[in-house]
């Protein structure tokens, strides 16, 4: 069959799927925001945008992405089966979970409530992780909280968050042909939402799954099969010796850090690195980027507990990359996430 038609065959189907997916969590969204409102004024509900422009200005960003994943797939970037969803069940049962915990985040976003969390839970994790990110309950230190987390991202960004995490497979790739079996570091990899693509699409000799959270780690463990090693660490201080690894990557790790913490981690990034190895960074759009956007970015850290996230906006991180002394780095952002990959050359 002509290679054009071929194409035109996945691209569609996988399209329709994502926009389904889109109006599903676009819809879970409406649901939690309408049942926050009933309760008001005893909590504080998510932002709902009703800028007409600038919702015009997503819808288009939200199918420029979908239509880049479907490309993605019909052109080999990565396989067919990353769009199939890795828990279908859990999606259902963890709906009325999900819509119950929204209330308890409504309520600490109204009282201002950030730091709400079991200090047994937290063990040796440092002082700026004690806090409930996103006004998430138990912050990420809880087993209920690793088990709705992945839900709950996608209902807050329309059901595009793993496209978005995928794209960062397309930067890795355009920047880098690996020869041969891949030794891959995932840091900050939550419960292994980006894990399951990245092992589709790299052939790899190891790939360790790391974070810093034991409750997300352990339900990632639950949930990947096949040939993973998990490690709890810290980005900014990795159990790991010089130059173990060809791939080091994370995934909206960053805005979450200290700028301190963020340039610490880079560095380590460097010293597990392997010479000709690559790291490789998604994470959110800055200031300026889409200057549309601006305003949301500036709204995100308030209405979602993110202390470090307005000084990330303003990080010039492509400067803390080569100060490391990464080279050949290389920037570009698509809707609301940004990109970076940057090789060790020494
Ligand atoms: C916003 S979540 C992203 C998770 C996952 N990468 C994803 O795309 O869904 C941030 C993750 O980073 C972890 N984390 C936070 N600070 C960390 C640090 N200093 N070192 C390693 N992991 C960290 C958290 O436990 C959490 O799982």
């Amino acid at each position: 069959m002509h290679n054009a038609l071929m194409k035109q065959l996945i691209e569609r189907p996988v399209l329709s799927v994502n926009l389904a997916k889109t109006l599903l969590y676009t819809f879970e969204y409406r649901a939690i925001y309408y049942l926050s409102r009933s309760f008001a004024p005893f909590v504080k509900p998510p932002h709902r945008e009703r800028r007409k422009e600038l919702i015009e200005h997503l819808r288009n960003k939200v199918i420029e992405i979908h239509k880049i994943d479907a490309e993605n797939i019909a052109n080999d970037v990565y396989p067919i089966d990353v769009i199939i969803p890795k828990a279908s069940g859990d999606h259902v049962r963890n709906f009325p979970k999900l819509l119950l915990d929204s209330l308890r985040i409504s309520r600490r976003r109204k009282l201002n409530v950030k730091n709400e969390i079991n200090e047994e839970d937290l063990g040796d994790v440092p002082d700026y992780l004690n806090r409930n990110y996103h006004f998430q309950t138990d912050g990420y230190f809880s087993t209920d909280s690793a088990k709705l987390y992945e839900q709950q991202v996608e209902i807050l960004f329309s059901g595009t968050a793993a496209p978005m995490r995928r794209r960062l497979i397309q930067k890795i790739k355009e920047a880098s042909k690996f020869s041969k079996p891949i030794r891959i570091l995932e840091v900050g990899a939550g419960v292994g939402t980006a894990s399951f693509d990245f092992a589709k699409s790299f052939k790899y000799s190891s790939y360790v799954v790391s974070d810093v959270s034991s409750p997300y780690l352990e339900v990632a463990k639950n949930r990947l099969k096949g040939r993973f090693e998990f490690v709890r660490a810290k980005g900014e201080d990795l159990p790991f010796k010089d130059g173990e690894f060809d791939l080091v990557f994370s995934v909206y790790l960053f805005h979450e850090l200290p700028r301190s913490v963020r340039e610490k981690v880079i560095k380590e990034a460097y010293r597990v690195l392997k010479k000709d190895g690559m790291m490789a960074i998604c994470d959110s759009i800055q200031k300026d980027d889409d200057p549309l956007l601006n305003e949301v970015l500036e709204g995100f850290p308030l209405d979602y507990h993110e202390p470090f996230y307005k000084d990330y906006t303003l990080w010039d991180a492509s400067k803390s990359i080569d100060d490391a002394g990464f080279r050949d780095i290389q920037s570009d952002h698509k809707l609301l996430s940004k990109y970076w990959t940057a090789k060790k050359r020494e």
